[in-house]
């Protein structure tokens, strides 16, 4: 990032290390606001409904951010709702999605403005559930358009073989019946993609298929890909070959978490050895998996950055200090190899980072930073307690 190349940004988060200790997630407001811009401004002349996705990260401080931006919620749980309405997320820019809402969960959000059904099945519950409720979402069915995302099997959802969506040779089952109170169509392939050509496949054939259904409305996902290590999804390529497309619609939402929150947060994470083998060399760090998971779960890369580095530069696999080989950070990575006590900044870690975290080896969950527009540095989440780990025994 280059924020982090500032001296003074290295100095600020060295000291933010000190004040509320490590792991920690630091996020620079600055950041989000830009990235939230430059996605709206993808969709001029469209009547845009930009959502948020809340599994991206669900601190209702950052998204209350992305509400004075301009951006709803997308939310899959209860618990995202309660985050959205921490932030002040009016229930008309919430989006429900997800393939299991249970019975439960529709009678505490039926209130919310939009809903992706997900199945046949999902439909007829949703129908039934109309007949007993005066006031219900617009319905937009979720379109399974089995186009290859090419991303990482785990986070790709538009092929057949993945469970979302209904098959889009079959969602005319739907809206041939005379009154099926679809509004529109939806449909997210996947996530971290970097290539134009399949957000162009699923979406002209979605587009193909609302004009041939008269649908007024229609909900494009998510998915934009970022620089981990490579490049970003050229988003004047999208704009140039996807927009024409959107033009005619009353209304175009859209779901975006990890374009905008990735880059705008970094996990430090403080040196505790510098182990030598005569296999190789480990820097310990006092956080892994239970902090940041995506290197462990999908061979995710996030570039490193060393506060104190000493001269030496090797080839190193960063790991944390939980009881499992697969709790990495890096591995095989060259760094200049770090004092101990040093900090790392994990970049990237904005997005899947702390929403991600969990309490694997009885560790306390990080606490999270925001570092304002005017340089102040904000807590706004306070890192756990050995406290909270058991307030739920009985
Ligand atoms: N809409 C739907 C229906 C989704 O399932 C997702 C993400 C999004 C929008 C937002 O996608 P984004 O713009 O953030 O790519 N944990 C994985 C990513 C899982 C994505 C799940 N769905 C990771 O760390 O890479």
């Amino acid at each position: 990032m280059e924020l982090l190349e500032r001296t003074e940004i290295k100095e600020l988060i060295s000291k933010i290390g000190k004040t509320y200790g490590t792991p920690l997630y630091v996020y620079f407001e600055e950041v989000i606001r830009k990235r939230a811009r430059l996605v709206k401004s993808v969709f001029e002349g469209v009547n845009l409904l930009p959502t948020f996705a809340c599994k991206s990260n669900n601190n209702p401080n950052l998204i209350r951010i992305l509400y004075e931006e301009g951006f709803g919620t997308d939310i899959v749980t209860v618990g995202e709702y309660y985050a959205s309405k921490k932030a002040g997320i009016p229930d008309e820019m919430i989006v429900w999605n997800g393939n299991g809402k249970s019975r439960e969960d529709m009678n505490v959000l039926s209130n919310i403005r939009y809903v992706n059904i997900d199945s046949f099945e999902e439909y007829e519950q949703w129908m039934a559930f109309k007949r007993q409720y005066e006031s219900v979402p617009e319905f937009f069915l979720r379109v399974n358009p089995n186009v290859d995302a090419k991303t990482h099997p785990h986070i790709s959802t538009g092929l057949k073989k993945n469970k979302f969506g209904i098959n889009i040779d079959d969602v005319s089952r739907i809206l041939e019946k005379p009154n099926h109170n679809i509004v529109g169509l939806h449909t997210h392939i996947g996530s971290q993609i970097t290539s134009i050509e399949p957000f162009e496949e699923a979406i002209s054939q979605v587009v193909e298929l609302s004009k041939r259904y008269n649908l007024r409305k229609i909900n494009i996902g998510g998915g934009w890909g970022i620089n981990y290590n490579g490049s970003e999804l050229d988003i004047f390529e999208y704009k140039k070959r996807l927009i024409p497309l959107l033009k005619d619609f009353e209304k175009v939402i859209m779901e975006i978490g990890r374009y905008i929150i990735a880059p705008a947060g970094i996990l430090l994470l403080q040196v505790e050895y510098v182990k030598r083998t005569q296999e190789k060399t480990f820097v310990v760090v006092n956080g892994g998996m239970n902090a940041l998971i995506r290197p462990t779960l999908y061979d995710a890369f996030h570039k490193i950055m060393v506060l104190n580095p000493t001269n030496e530069k090797n080839v190193v696999d960063i790991v944390g200090p939980l009881c499992e080989s697969g709790d990495v950070i890096a591995v095989q990575r060259e760094i200049e190899i770090p004092e101990v006590g040093s900090l790392l900044l994990v970049e990237n870690a904005g997005a899947y980072g702390y929403s991600m975290s969990s309490n694997y080896n009885s560790t306390l969950k990080p606490a999270e930073v925001l570092i304002t527009s005017n340089g102040e540095a904000k807590l706004i989440r306070r890192r756990e307690t050995y406290d909270d780990l058991f307030r739920t025994i009985v």
